[in-house]
């Protein structure tokens, strides 16, 4: 079986770990005992436990788990090359992953916040020869997909990285809409979380645009209350968000 090892016992290493843990042996650097052995009950496996001071990476495969403001400092008490060190670190370029760590390659990866629950949507980009092994090791938080540049990286983290916040404002937004004209809060919040599930299901084969014809008649409710969103501005603000959120990853 082979080993992964994680640097750093965080809520991201425990997601991707859960995920690999039926097919390869865990191994995971911290910084704490007593981390590394709450991290194992939570994994509920036994795994490979060490400390980061005089750790070495030589020829490991390495899931780099810690937060971006670390690396100048974690790469001063690691030692060796890493086969190939996949990084969770938003914002991190590969370059400076390069310039610190010196593994022998590197993959940037961008899960979102639904690793916890294994349905992250995950871009990656980094040395072209371990797309398919990181397809296979992000693949078990979710969905994968892999970029040509890290300009692409920057972009998507602006539209899956941010997008749970977008779409629970509009979640939110939706059922206080509803509570406004007189539905119970209770009823609202489950209403809109069935709304949410069924709408994730059905966009994953309908074009958006045609799921908006399929339930606006003419003259009807849909219309109207669409009507109310393009006077919001929501597309455009939709358009602004990303672009924002791309500037801000390129400014970190
Ligand atoms: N959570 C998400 O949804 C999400 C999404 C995309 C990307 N990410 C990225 O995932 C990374 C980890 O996030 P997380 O949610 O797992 O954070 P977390 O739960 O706070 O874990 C952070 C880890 O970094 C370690 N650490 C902190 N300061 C350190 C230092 N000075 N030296 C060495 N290790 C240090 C912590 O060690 P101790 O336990 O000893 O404090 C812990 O193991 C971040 O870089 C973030 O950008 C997260």
């Amino acid at each position: 079986m082979k080993t992964i090892t994680f640097i750093g016992n965080g809520n991201m290493a425990l997601s991707i770990a859960q995920g690999l843990k039926k097919n390869y042996k865990i191994e995971v650097v911290g910084r704490s005992l007593d981390k590394l052995n709450k991290f194992e009950n939570a994994l509920g496996v036994s795994i490979e436990k060490a400390l980061m001071k005089d750790y070495n990476m030589e020829d490991k495969t390495v899931m780099l788990c810690v937060k971006p403001a670390n690396v100048e400092e974690i790469s001063k008490i690691l030692s060796g090359k890493a086969k190939v060190i996949y990084s969770v670190l938003a914002g991190t370029s590969v370059e400076k992953l390069r310039q610190n760590l010196k593994p022998a390659a590197v993959v940037r990866t961008m899960p979102n916040l639904a690793a916890s629950v294994n349905r992250s949507m995950t871009t990656l980009t980094g040395d072209i020869e371990f797309q398919k092994e990181a397809e296979e090791l992000l693949g078990a938080i979710g969905t994968t997909r892999w970029l040509s540049s890290e300009k692409e990286i920057d972009i998507a983290t602006g539209l899956a990285g941010s997008g749970p916040a977008y779409l629970a404002l509009m979640a939110e937004a939706l059922a206080d809409g509803a509570v406004k004209q007189g539905l119970k809060r209770d009823d609202a919040m489950a209403i809109m979380r069935g709304l949410f599930g069924g709408f994730g299901e059905l966009i994953q084969d309908i074009h958006p645009a045609l799921l908006k014809d399929g339930v606006m008649s003419p003259g009807g409710t849909t219309a109207a209350g669409y009507g109310a969103l393009e006077d919001g501005n929501v597309r455009a603000s939709c358009i602004d968000a990303v672009a924002k959120a791309y500037k801000k990853a390129t400014e970190l």
